[in-house]
């Protein structure tokens, strides 16, 4: 279970998410939406111990962050916390010295210990999964955007995490690219992930979240089933937003 409860997170005196809760049931999607600087990457950089939090409590499977910790017990959830959540950032961060492969080993092989030859078998069977398995040889520099973000994707599910972030994944992606990649994640929550999406595209949301998080001036105004959410919104300011989203 994903639970966020009364999360507050500042910088210097700008309150930048003002108390934002919700709670996701395993396998499941989350889809944040909001304009841009409404907080949504803030909250998905405290749900991976990225920034320290204010106030409140951050909770994936049984790991709590909270304010108030020592220095030192922060540190050390935040280390398990890491072990459950793997992170697709929107410019990925594929290590440039390292072929598809090694990327996708590094983090098993350095920090779960696995066997090189167990942990090369597994990331040619994900990247069979994301048909990325011709380029595993190959490098970062010389692959698209969009191959990237694939092994991006694997590299960060050859941790195995039960919570899976993506900030904007589609924002680089032509609309056939989005509609396969809806399709890839969908399999892998049907294989035992939840995943937490920031995107900018409604149609790839519709598509993929189960429920919807509509963030304003780091405020959670909406949250409910996608449906619901983007087709018959309760709160003006959603309406809004989603009016201008069209
Ligand atoms: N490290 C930081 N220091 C100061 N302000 C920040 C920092 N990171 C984000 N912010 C501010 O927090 C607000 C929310 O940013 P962000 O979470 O990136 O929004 P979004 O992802 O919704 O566009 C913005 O006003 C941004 O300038
Ligand atoms: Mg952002």
């Amino acid at each position: 279970m994903i639970r966020v409860t009364d999360l507050r997170k500042r910088f210097g005196n700008n309150e930048i998410l003002k108390g934002i809760t919700f709670e996701m049931p395993p396998q499941t999607v989350l889809g944040v939406i909001g304009a841009s600087g409404s907080g949504k990457s803030t909250l998905l950089r405290c749900l991976n111990g990225l920034e320290t939090i204010d106030g409140g409590t951050v909770e994936c499977n049984g790991v709590r962050l909270e304010a108030g910790l020592s220095h030192a017990e922060y540190r050390r959830r935040v280390k398990e916390l890491r072990l459950k959540v793997g992170t697709v950032f929107q410019h990925f961060y594929l290590f440039p010295h390292l072929s598809v492969v090694g990327n996708i080993i590094e983090a098993p092989v350095h920090v779960l210990h696995s066997p090189k030859k167990n942990a090369e078998t597994e990331a040619f069977e994900l990247l069979e999964s994301v048909g990325m398995k011709q380029a595993a040889r190959r490098y970062p520099g010389s692959l698209s955007g969009g191959e990237q973000q694939r092994v991006a994707i694997a590299r960060a599910l050859a941790m195995h995490p039960a919570l899976l972030l993506l900030d904007e994944p589609t924002s680089a992606l032509d609309p056939r690219r989005i509609n396969s990649l809806r399709i890839l994640l969908r399999t892998f929550v049907d294989r035992g992930h939840t995943m937490i999406i920031i995107s900018h595209s409604m149609g790839f949301l519709g598509g993929v979240s189960d429920n919807i998080l509509f963030m304003e001036g780091g405020v959670a105004v909406e949250y409910g089933p996608t449906d619901e959410v983007l087709n018959s919104p309760k709160d003006p300011r959603t309406k809004d937003f989603l009016k201008q989203a069209e």
